[in-house]
């Protein structure tokens, strides 16, 4: 049975209801966050579903935290069987209205916090023929309009975890990417963009969405359990996938036009 999970951005959203989706099995769980009243609550949680394990604050743009946590993992728990890299930001903006540090924030946090999460646990993982689950997202695929900074730290997740998937096989070492489309958790509250009505815009897309973040952990347990490679936990995303990989076309049009109204929206005449 694999049942040391460590998973990073637990103090909240998607990474907690993860947390509490393994707790329910009995696991033990290395919860990472910056955000530690959010850990501290996780734990408690975790606890009385069932589970057990420690917190640590880490930032995942730090390698020598990953690395830190990766040791703490070792020392308590004798090693790691799933390693979650879940921790993200959010950001919106038009390409032309971002900055360059509005890039660097966000490619250093959602795709290179992936990239050190993976290379920090891979030894673990190697030694136990554990499972790397990397949290990308639909914008992975879809590629929204404002949101170019976020599609791409989200399509290199997709890349890195397709890279892994075919080196790490012969190693037994399992890899997982999962794109929900959006949902509602505090991903606002790290919302990084240059006006506050995309802000709001982003706001109605999280609250639009049919079903949770315990519902999408709950799915990413199942389908991590058939052996999925790429899990698209939104129906609606399922199918959007399928279109586009059927008519590329329509799509961009489709992108171009709500491009278009969004322009409108946030940036009146
Ligand atoms: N909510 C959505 O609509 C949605 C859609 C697709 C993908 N996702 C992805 O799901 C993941 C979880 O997000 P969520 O929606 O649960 O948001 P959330 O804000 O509720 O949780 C994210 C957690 O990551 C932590 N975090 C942020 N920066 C960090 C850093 N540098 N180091 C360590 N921890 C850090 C935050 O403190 C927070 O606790 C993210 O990767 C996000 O991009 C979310």
């Amino acid at each position: 049975m694999q049942n040391r999970i460590m998973i990073t951005g637990a103090g909240s959203g998607l990474g907690r209801e993860l947390a509490l989706r393994w707790a329910r099995e009995g696991s033990q769980l290395a919860l990472a966050d910056v955000n530690e009243a959010g850990l501290a609550e996780t734990l408690s949680l975790v606890r009385e579903a069932g589970g057990d394990g420690f917190t640590q604050r880490c930032d995942v743009r730090d390698y020598s935290q990953l690395t830190a946590l990766a040791q703490a993992c070792e020392e308590r728990l004798g090693g790691i069987d799933v390693a979650i890299n879940n921790a993200g930001v959010a950001s919106g903006g038009f390409f032309n209205e971002l900055s360059l540090e509005d890039w660097d924030w966000q490619i250093a946090i959602n795709l290179m916090g992936v990239v050190k999460g993976c290379k920090a646990f891979l030894p673990l993982l190697q030694k136990s023929h554990g499972k790397i689950i990397n949290i990308a997202s639909m914008a992975a695929l879809m590629q929204g309009p404002a949101m170019s900074n976020y599609n791409v730290a989200k399509a290199g997740v997709v890349a890195l975890s397709e890279s892994l998937l075919i080196e790490l096989r012969d190693q037994q070492v399992g890899v997982h990417v999962v794109c929900p489309s959006f949902f509602q958790t505090n991903l606002l509250d790290s919302f990084r963009g240059p006006t506050p009505a995309m802000k709001q815009q982003v706001g109605k897309l999280l609250e639009s969405s049919p079903i949770s973040a315990a519902d999408i952990a709950d799915y990413v347990y199942a389908e991590v359990a058939k052996g999925s490679f790429m899990i698209l936990p939104h129906e609606q995303g399922r199918m959007a996938w399928a279109l586009k990989q059927k008519n590329p076309q329509l799509l961009y049009d489709e992108m171009a036009n709500m491009a278009a109204k969004m322009r409108s929206k946030t940036q009146p005449a």
